[in-house]
């Protein structure tokens, strides 16, 4: 993995202010930030691992887990969730086996919250992928599930 790290960091000056730049190249590889990268980056920019890591975890859009195929986003903002936005969350979890935040242990699925994904007439929705599932029931998370796997 170090000389993957290395190509992929290689078209960055090394400078201080290319520390999230490089995180964000090392995620859009990976998916997510595997902990050789903070020690790559640290030897690279010439800033501490400590400071690289302290970065990565300032910023929500960084993991720190591999994540599934499937991004499942349930909206909680405030038009989902005065239609139930939480019973959705609460059946996925259960469908899923997993909670808000984390991965199928095959890797499948990864499961979390947004705020307002900007179809609020389709309140409550959420989000396999790029595909967008509005005025969802809580029996019907299994079907979207299903739905998303078999468009592969
Ligand atoms: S609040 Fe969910 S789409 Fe706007």
């Amino acid at each position: 993995m170090r000389e993957e790290l290395q190509k992929i960091l290689a078209p960055f000056k090394g400078e201080k202010k290319d520390v999230i730049p490089m995180l964000q190249a090392v995620q859009n590889e990976y998916s997510y930030l595997p902990e050789e990268a903070f020690e790559s980056i640290a030897e690279y920019s010439g800033v501490p691992e400590s400071k690289v890591y302290g970065a990565a975890t300032f910023y929500s859009q960084f993991y720190f887990s591999p994540r599934g195929d499937y991004e499942v986003k349930v909206c909680l903002g405030t038009a989902c969730h005065v239609r139930g936005a939480a019973q959705i969350m609460e059946s996925l979890e259960r469908e899923l086996d997993i909670c808000c935040g984390e991965t199928t242990s095959d890797y499948k699925y990864s499961l979390e919250r947004v705020n307002c994904v900007g179809s609020c007439a389709l309140a409550p929705v959420v989000m396999v992928g790029d595909d967008v599932y509005g005025r969802l029931e809580p029996k019907k998370v299994k079907e979207v599930l299903d739905k998303s796997a078999s468009e592969v």
